[in-house]
């Protein structure tokens, strides 16, 4: 049981951290670039998902979002002056094969992202560029069922192979997928994220499409790049049992299979979690002979998205795995109900180094939403997520300090943007975004981050 209580935290500074940490922010292409029908980009997944009611919960989609793909030099300059070394960004792959595949790239796709790097350099941003943030082309999703189908591991290749040869003379990091959790359950299970599919198996068969994907890809951007570091990016989740039972002890180890162990485990080697595959009998993914070896090449780095842990109890009939994440009473919450545990940071980190020992860590993705007042002389004094940045920076120096190989935090996100299918009733954003004029205001958690990186 924990009560996901936050330790004091002492005052957090950026000397705290070794000089070359890597200091930065996220985004990704769907969120924020918008222009979907400019420079011949094919339609997205999400484009589609969009288009069906009530998918999206303000009826929105990603067609304008921040207008990014027009205002990137502003929005670079945003991240420049916060002072951050390092950039995340996410590649559309419905700009550079507007099918998904095809003989040649689409050469206006691959030009903005030219333009868009060396933008990112010339302001002294590291590019981290994430080749697959959730944005399928829709045309793979019909000729095969997408990421159902091993079609799509080998589209995915070719797509990691034109863009690794077109860019990889300038982005050194590359993050295959990220949260391939969130693609394959959300998108396959749960049905509310796109492709909006409501199957379990079909969820498991894309999340080992996901990471053979991933595995295959690690070698090939070696032999584009020189010098390249390669990682993936994960969802993680510190888990804690609703109670002392056994039986929902068992569940919160059940849940950690299919949260954790499920991606950790093959990544490092160690095939499916056993217990998870006994318990999922003819659920389980079809796997071909040679997948384990291909999924777990070694990678140079682990991305960690961290925003809450879950408490888990035993709940018989309730899906496959027979558990049921709990809400704690009286815990602190962002406004999508995330509960704020920046110890449940310590805890993930420490014990993935524990059980797995990835080389090197970054935090790729941690940050808040809060329902942000603009104050009548347009500040945005959004306290709970300055506070919220603060004490997980302070939580990333005690992960530190427990040993764990951590190099790099990224915050999400350099705009408030496109939150899926909470359209934009969520923001989580250093900056703030005016949809209807496109206006971007610093909020007082970015003036924060700023301050703090300024030292
Ligand atoms: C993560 C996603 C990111 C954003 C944040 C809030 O799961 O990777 O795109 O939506 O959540």
């Amino acid at each position: 049981m924990t009560t996901f209580a936050s330790p004091e935290l002492p005052g957090i500074r950026r000397s705290d951290f070794p000089p070359d940490f890597r200091w930065g922010c996220s985004t990704s292409s769907y969120q924020i670039e918008g222009a979907i029908h400019e420079g011949g980009r094919g339609e997205s997944i999400w484009d589609r998902f969009c288009r069906t009611p009530r998918h999206i919960r303000d009826g929105s989609s990603g067609a304008v979002a921040c207008d990014h793909y027009h205002r990137w030099p502003q929005d670079l300059d945003l991240a420049r002056d916060l002072g951050v070394n390092a950039y995340r960004f996410s590649i559309a792959w419905p700009r550079v094969f507007p099918q998904g595949r095809g003989e040649r790239p689409n050469e206006a796709g691959l030009a903005f992202y030219d333009r868009l790097v060396d933008g990112m350099l010339e302001r002294g941003l590291e590019p981290w560029a994430t080749l697959y943030h959730w944005d399928l082309p829709q045309a793979l999703q019909e000729a095969h069922g997408g990421w159902a189908s091993r079609d799509t591991v080998a589209a995915f290749l070719e797509y990691t192979d034109a863009v690794t040869r077109r860019l990889g003379d300038r982005i050194k990091h590359w993050i295959t997928h990220n949260e391939p959790w969130c693609t394959a359950f959300l998108g396959h299970h749960e049905g509310n994220h796109a492709p909006g599919i409501m199957n379990y198996r079909t969820a498991l068969q894309v999340c080992h499409h996901l990471l053979l994907s991933h595995g295959l890809a690690v070698p090939q951007i070696r032999a584009n790049v020189a010098g390249a570091q390669v990682g993936i990016t994960l969802s993680l989740h510190p888990i804690f049992p609703a109670s002392d039972s056994l039986a929902d002890q068992a569940a919160a180890m059940r849940h950690d299979g299919s949260r954790n162990r499920w991606f950790l485990d093959p990544l490092y080697g160690r095939h499916y979690p056993a217990d998870v595959v006994a318990r999922l009998g003819d659920l389980a993914p079809i796997v071909q002979r040679g997948d384990f070896e291909a999924m777990a090449a070694p990678t140079d780095f682990l991305g960690v998205n961290y925003y809450f842990p879950e408490v888990v109890a035993d709940a018989p009939g309730h899906g496959p795995l027979a558990t049921q994440v709990v809400e704690q009473p009286g815990v602190e919450r962002t406004a999508f109900g995330w509960p704020v545990s920046p110890q449940g940071m310590v805890d993930l980190l420490t014990r993935i180094q524990r059980d797995w020992a990835p080389a090197r860590v970054y935090l790729t993705e941690n940050g808040s939403t809060y329902d942000d007042v603009v104050l009548p002389d347009g500040r945005i004094e959004d306290t709970q997520r300055r506070s919220y940045l603060e004490r997980h920076l302070a939580a990333a120096r005690q992960a530190r300090d427990a040993g764990v190989p951590l190099e790099g935090y990224f915050a999400w996100s350099l705009l408030d943007n496109f939150e899926w299918a909470e359209g934009y009733v969520r923001r989580f954003g250093l900056t703030h975004v005016d949809y209807t004029t496109q206006r971007r205001t610093l909020k007082a958690s970015g003036r924060w981050y700023a301050g703090f990186l300024a030292g």
